[in-house]
């Protein structure tokens, strides 16, 4: 079978090593031989650290529609452009494509999927979402016999990566970035992980995926981790919890709740264990209960394994079966969006205020006329400063109450002149979802 490569960077060459080192066992895998006949990339001298002699390397993918002997096209490059031209040109061509773009199938997944349906071609895309795990043929064949009824994931190594190294290893936040991207795991703007925008689009693929329900991601609850410090997560933890980023999706009185924030969760669950680039991924169906998977979400060889499980399903026939159901069964907008105001969690606020009288009554006042209830609150001890020139932090855990509640309190709390710097508002989720 021969195969062409767009994108050579820290996925492709992963691709090239597993090809060249497990060649027999993906042979016998996939029925036949496979051979990497083609290679895109922007910098043909480039040295990549894998041997591409056998390839023919280029700037563009015309080669590529030239050689008939190309029948799928591996497309391991991210953003929007030029990547959906080529996949639409390798498609009108009669090529089959796998990609782990997942910018681009939030934005244009559906008019490719139709635009691959009705030329009788295959998209797959396992690599998508959460790396190496395989959440993609889960949702997709595992369990087609479940309506689904929870999300719950954590679904960027990057960000997980950045919490983990600020806990466990006092690196501060701009060196754990630096050094997410050393190892692979970030995005070309890693902005796309500390702000949440690639998770809340793998959410959001795996919310059509799962509910047939299409999401628009301004409309969601959305946060990432760039404003926590590591005070939050040092204080979260003296609390019983640990903070993630967590991706939520889950059906509530026949709506969908989606929501992706930093969120403090009980430190003993699973997702709160999960560290380093890890993902979390956890389903909860009507037949099978609750089911997880878990582990790598990011970088080199296991974003690999998943192109290559995609491989070896669309050489022996499995892939193709697999997108004509999902094109039969993709969004139908089954469940309308829960609007965000009406949210319901115990939140977790942080705040640097005045160390002056009055201060906490002023929080409070404003927390009870919104209808907020408070469980505890923390301020810890400041030193005298006689001229009441000093600051002091502030953690405040509410009892349960709505987004739209807090939303409406944090206008007022932001006209307080003994508020400074960022307000940190956080859900807790006390309990799983199901
Ligand atoms: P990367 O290391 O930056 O590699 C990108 C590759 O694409 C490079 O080889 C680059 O060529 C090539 N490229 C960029 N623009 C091109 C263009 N216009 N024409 C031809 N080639 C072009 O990126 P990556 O981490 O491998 O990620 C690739 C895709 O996989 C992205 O969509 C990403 O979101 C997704 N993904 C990544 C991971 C991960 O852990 N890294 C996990 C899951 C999914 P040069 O090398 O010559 O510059
Ligand atoms: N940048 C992404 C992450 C790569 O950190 O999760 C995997 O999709």
């Amino acid at each position: 079978m021969g195969l062409a490569m767009i994108g050579c960077g820290t996925v492709g060459s992963g691709v090239v090593r597993i090809l060249q080192q497990s060649a027999d066992l993906l042979t016998r895998r996939a029925g036949q031989p496979l051979q990497l006949r083609h290679v895109v990339v922007r910098d043909v001298n480039k040295d990549r650290g894998v041997d591409l002699s056998g390839c023919q390397i280029s700037t563009d993918i015309q080669p590529i529609l030239d050689d008939p002997a190309v029948s799928v096209a591996l497309h391991l490059v991210g953003g929007i452009e030029p990547a959906l031209s080529d996949i639409t040109r390798l498609l009108k061509s009669g090529r089959d494509v796998i990609t782990a773009n997942k910018a681009l199938l939030y934005e244009h997944g559906d008019e490719l999927f139709e635009l691959a349906g009705q030329l009788g071609r295959t998209l797959c895309f396992e690599a998508a979402v959460a790396g190496g795990i395989p959440i993609i043929s889960m949702v997709n064949s595992s369990l087609t016999g479940n309506r689904i009824s929870s999300i719950e994931a954590i679904l960027n190594g990057t960000s997980n990566f950045i919490l983990t190294r600020m806990l466990n290893e006092g690196q501060s936040y701009n060196e754990a970035v630096a050094e997410a991207q050393h190892r692979g795991y970030a995005e070309a703007d890693p902005a796309m992980d500390v702000d949440g925008t690639d998770a809340v689009q793998k959410l959001i693929l795996l919310t059509r995926l799962a509910f047939g329900t299409n999401v628009e991601m301004d409309r969601i609850v959305r946060q990432g981790i760039e404003h926590i410090e590591l005070l939050d997560l040092l204080v979260a933890e003296e609390l019983g919890y640990r903070i993630k980023l967590l991706a939520t999706t889950r059906v509530k009185d026949g709506s969908l709740e989606v929501s992706l924030q930093p969120t403090l969760l009980k430190a003993h669950r699973g997702l709160a264990m999960t560290d380093g680039a890890d993902n979390y991924i956890s389903v909860s169906g009507d037949a099978i209960g609750r089911l997880t998977l878990s582990g790598a979400g990011a970088g080199q060889m296991a974003t690999a394994s998943a192109v290559m499980a995609d491989i070896v399903d669309y050489a022996t026939g499995r892939a193709q079966q697999t997108f004509q159901s999902l094109l039969r069964t993709r969004c139908n907008d089954r469940y309308s969006l829960l609007p965000a105001d009406d949210l319901t969690r115990r939140y977790y606020l942080r705040f640097r205020v005045s160390d002056q009288p009055h201060v906490l009554a002023d929080i409070a006042d404003i927390l009870g006329r919104h209808d907020i209830s408070i469980s505890s609150v923390r301020q810890d001890e400041t030193r005298e400063s006689g001229d009441r020139s000093g600051v002091a932090r502030l953690v405040v855990l509410t009892h349960s109450t709505t987004e739209g509640n807090l939303r409406a309190a944090d206008l007022e709390l932001a006209k307080l002149d003994t508020l400074h710097g960022t307000r940190i508002r956080l859900p807790l989720a006390d309990e799983p979802a199901t």
